[in-house]
Formats: structure tokens, C-alpha cells, sequence
């Protein structure tokens, strides 16, 4: 599904380049729940705005369904995005003064779905996050765990072939952060979306199928827990 070769990332300041990932090889395959892991600074959030399509000034080859990302222009990178991917964020990024409904309705209105059809996949989401009900509600009557459920039910809304959450965990307690992990896992596992979940936290790191570390921009150690080793770099 995904796959990167020689990926390099440098951000130019003024006279100042910071080379900020180097060498990536990286293959991830549809239906993999994989962890990207390493301290705050690594490069977590640079890799995944790559593979998500928010950043298309990278240096090395990008396939994605065995196409050529890498060649595309800005445009069709949009496009790419829109279509293919879901976003959670650490702070949830909901608009505080809409509706939960209205929320998780937006990339749908984005891509010009008919209303009915927008108010019964709004519904079947939200009841998939374990908030059915919750439409007419406002995101500051809810927990934390509740906001980033909708987050998620907003992320996949549009059927996204996969999902990338950047520390979706950050913001809250262990306990509630326990259950949006499984709440991750149990959408990798009924519907086949592909799942990347970024983090510094190695309790929620070990909670996905695949393990991949990222040490100052280098990928280093690349753990599958279902067969338990380490398996061969790509
Ligand atoms: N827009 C930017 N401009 C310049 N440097 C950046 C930018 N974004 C991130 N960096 C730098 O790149 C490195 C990796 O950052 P990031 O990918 O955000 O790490 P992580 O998500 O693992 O904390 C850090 O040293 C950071 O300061
Ligand atoms: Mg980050």
C-alpha cells in the first residue's frame, strides 16, 4: 500500500538546513495498526505528514498503490489527501461552537455528499465511536475521551482507505487512553483500515500489531508483536 524508499526531509531556516529524516525505507501494508515510536523532536510528526500527503517537499520515492506519489503535483496531492486519508490530532481540533453532528458532517460537505445520506453516515459513525446519541451536542459539554472519539468518527467518516493519528493519546489519562486504543483497534480490525498511529508513549506503542522506532530521523528497530521478532528492514 504505502511504500517509501530513501526518504530524506530537510527544513531550510534562513541560511540554515536541518536534515530532519534520513535514508526512510518504510513498506506498510493495507490493514497493517502500525506505531511509529520515538522522543519528542525525532521526526514523528515530518515522516507521518509525509505518508498522510500534508507534505509533498521531500527528497526520495514515494508509492502509494504502486504509484508514483513522489512525481505528483500539488494538486493531485490535495486530492490524494482528501480521498484517502483520515486525520487525528493530539488536541482533537474540533470546532467548538457547531455540533458534534456538524463536526463530523465537514469532510463530507467537503466532498459534496447529499444531505440524508450525510445525516445517516453521521449517526452509524458516531454509534461505531461508542457516542450514539451524542449529535446535537456541544464538544465542550464532553470529556476528553469523548472529543477525540469524535475526532476519530470525523476521521473516518469518509471511509478513508487509512488512518494517521499523531499522538492521540497525549492529552489524555492512562485509562481513557487505554480504551481509545482499543477503540483504534477494534476499527482495524472491522473494516481493514489501515491504522499509523504516532506516539512517545511505549504502553501505547505495544498495543499495535507493528512497531517501528525513529531515533534523530533514522528508522531503527521495526517489531512485529503478532510473530514477536524483529523483522528484516525493508
Ligand atoms: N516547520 C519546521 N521548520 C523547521 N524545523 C522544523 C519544523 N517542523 C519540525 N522541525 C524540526 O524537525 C525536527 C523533528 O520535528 P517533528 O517531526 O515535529 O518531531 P516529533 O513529532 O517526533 O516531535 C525537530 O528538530 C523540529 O524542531
Ligand atoms: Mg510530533
Amino acid at each position: 500500500m504505502i511504500e517509501l524508499k530513501n526518504i530524506n526531509k530537510s527544513y531550510i531556516q534562513g541560511k540554515n538546513k536541518y536534515h530532519v529524516l534520513h535514508d526512510i525505507n518504510l513498506k506498510i501494508e493495507q490493514g497493517e495498526f502500525l506505531a511509529i515510536m520515538g522522543q519528542s523532536g525525532s521526526g514523528k510528526s515530518t515522516l507521518i505528514n509525509i505518508i498522510g500527503f500534508l507534505d509533498d517537499q521531500f527528497e526520495g520515492i514515494y508509492n502509494y498503490y504502486e504509484h508514483p506519489i513522489h512525481e505528483y503535483r500539488r494538486a493531485q496531492f490535495s486530492k490524494l489527501r482528501n480521498q484517502n486519508v483520515g486525520f487525528v490530532f493530539q488536541n482533537f481540533k474540533l470546532i467548538q461552537n457547531i455540533t458534534i453532528a456538524d463536526n463530523v458532517a465537514l469532510p463530507l460537505l467537503y466532498a459534496g455528499a447529499k444531505r440524508a445520506f450525510i445525516k445517516e453516515r453521521v449517526s452509524e459513525v458516531l454509534k461505531a465511536v461508542g457516542l450514539a446519541g451524542y449529535e446535537k451536542q456541544l464538544p465542550k459539554n464532553l470529556s476528553g475521551g469523548q472529543q477525540q472519539r469524535v475526532s476519530i468518527a470525523r476521521a473516518i467518516v469518509t471511509a478513508p482507505k487509512f488512518l494517521i493519528a499523531d499522538e492521540p493519546t497525549g492529552a489524555l489519562d492512562s485509562k481513557t487512553s487505554a480504551e481509545i486504543m482499543e477503540l483504534f483497534k477494534h476499527l482495524n480490525q472491522d473494516n481493514q483500515t489501515t491504522i499509523i498511529i504516532v506516539t512517545h508513549d511505549p504502553k501505547v506503542g505495544a498495543q499495535a500489531d507493528r512497531l517501528v522506532h525513529i531515533l534523530d530521523g533514522h528508522l531503527t528497530e521495526d517489531q512485529d508483536h503478532h510473530k514477536r521478532k524483529v523483522r528484516a528492514r525493508q
